[in-house]
């Protein structure tokens, strides 16, 4: 793909942004000069991240300066947004005090500290992202959950589980930092580790750099792991009679790394005489993601009278599938949403705008005794960043259900 006729259209569009956010800012500091340089060099580092960001798609190893340039300009775009949105609203709520006292010089009166204001606020944000950019991307967070499950084995009380998902290792622009994750998910000591899809963003070989540190990830029951929507993409390229090839050697990097793949299939984990199934399947999603994972085709063979853990990606899965499935799955392990990377996860408050695509999309649900966990991921994808919805690992901590 010729990338230069896309870069002059994006970058048109965004100088366009631009200009528009300038005559706000322009209106608000009255023409200042030093408002213009400062504005002038973001816009001028905004476009050589859209050239960078352009370019992601290309393979072309990531580095924090990279990195930095796309998370830039991203969070320079987003705030210029808010702030010619938050400046218009201005201009109404003014616009609408003229009318009621009747008075037109409303509309220009010299008080400018709302959008004073404003440009604090925006500014806050915009310190936020790159904040996020930076070091939020590389935040591992633990979340530490109790599971209780129906009929666990006393065999099984206490088993940690961990769980990762959504690598997309080729955005990493730090193996260093990658380490950090691995050694946190090393130091809770679990006994069975899984991993639930996206290892790469577009192609296998993105993983090559990053095999010898994932390959430290060791748990004394096993490491497993299932494909995520974005472990096909790689195939759109590669024709029809090379794909069990691409597969195979996609196969065996997961290997490399310790991982047992499991393609719509399950193992059996052992534990003191009890049994407890690993289901994984391959990716199953709504809205245009591949369906090839098959759950009556997985669950074959399994131990209908242990306890199941699914690994599936997507986890509309569960609402279309598994809730739907004989006999009851347990738990399903997913990923996929990433939190969006963004929005507020405290105690009292979880939002992100991801909710609005996807009904679980974070966290812990439960329904007719099956339950549900959705990991926030990883990694991250298009804006290399994360804020308040940092990289998890999770361990779970199993008990019997009372
Ligand atoms: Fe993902």
């Amino acid at each position: 793909m010729n990338r230069l006729p896309v870069f002059i259209i994006f970058s048109a569009f965004y100088l366009a942004f631009c200009y528009i956010a300038y005559l706000s800012l322009n209106a608000v500091f009255d023409g200042h000069v030093l408002m213009k340089s400062i504005f002038g060099s973001l816009v001028i580092i905004g476009v050589f991240g859209i050239y960078r960001g352009l370019n992601q798609f290309t393979g072309r190893p990531r580095t924090p300066g990279s990195n930095f340039l796309i998370g830039f300009s991203f969070s320079l775009f987003i705030c210029l947004l808010l702030f010619t949105v938050g400046q218009f609203f201005i201009y109404i709520i003014k616009a609408i005090i003229a009318v009621f006292m009747w008075n037109k010089a409303v509309i220009s009166y010299p008080t400018l500290w709302p959008s004073y204001v404003l440009l604090i606020v925006v500014s806050l944000i915009f310190i936020s992202m790159l904040y996020g950019a930076i070091w939020g991307k590389y935040r591992y967070s633990v979340e530490r959950i109790k599971m209780k499950i129906k009929d666990l084995p006393e065999a099984f009380r206490g088993f940690k589980i961990a769980q990762i998902s959504d690598i997309h290792s080729g955005t990493f622009d730090s193996i260093r930092q990658v380490e950090k994750g691995v050694q946190k998910i090393n130091d809770e000591k679990p006994d069975l580790f899984l991993f639930t899809g996206d290892l790469v963003n577009f192609h296998k070989d993105e993983i090559d750099p990053f095999i010898p540190t994932f390959a430290k990830i060791k748990a004394p029951f096993g490491q497993y792991s299932i494909l995520g929507n974005h472990d096909y993409y790689g195939m759109a390229n590669v024709p029809q009679a090379e794909r069990g090839n691409y597969w195979s050697q996609f196969d065996q990097k997961h290997e490399q790394i310790g991982f047992k793949l499991l393609r719509n299939t399950n193992v059996q984990i052992h534990k003191s005489g009890a049994v407890l199934n690993i289901i994984g399947v391959e990716n199953w999603g709504t809205g245009g993601f591949p369906k090839t994972g098959d759950l009556s085709q997985a669950i074959r063979g399994m131990d209908a009278n242990a306890p199941s853990i699914l690994m599936s990606h997507d986890p509309s899965h569960w609402d279309h599938v598994v809730l739907k499935t004989k006999p009851i799955i347990d738990l399903t392990l997913s990923g996929h949403t990433h939190g969006m990377q963004f929005g507020i996860n405290s105690r009292w408050l979880k939002w992100s705008p991801v909710k609005y695509r996807y009904k679980r999309w974070m966290g812990l649900y439960e329904e007719d005794g099956r339950q549900l966990y959705v990991n926030r991921g990883f990694g991250f994808l298009g804006w290399p960043g994360r804020l308040f919805m940092w990289p998890e690992i999770t361990i779970f901590e199993l008990e019997p259900a009372e």
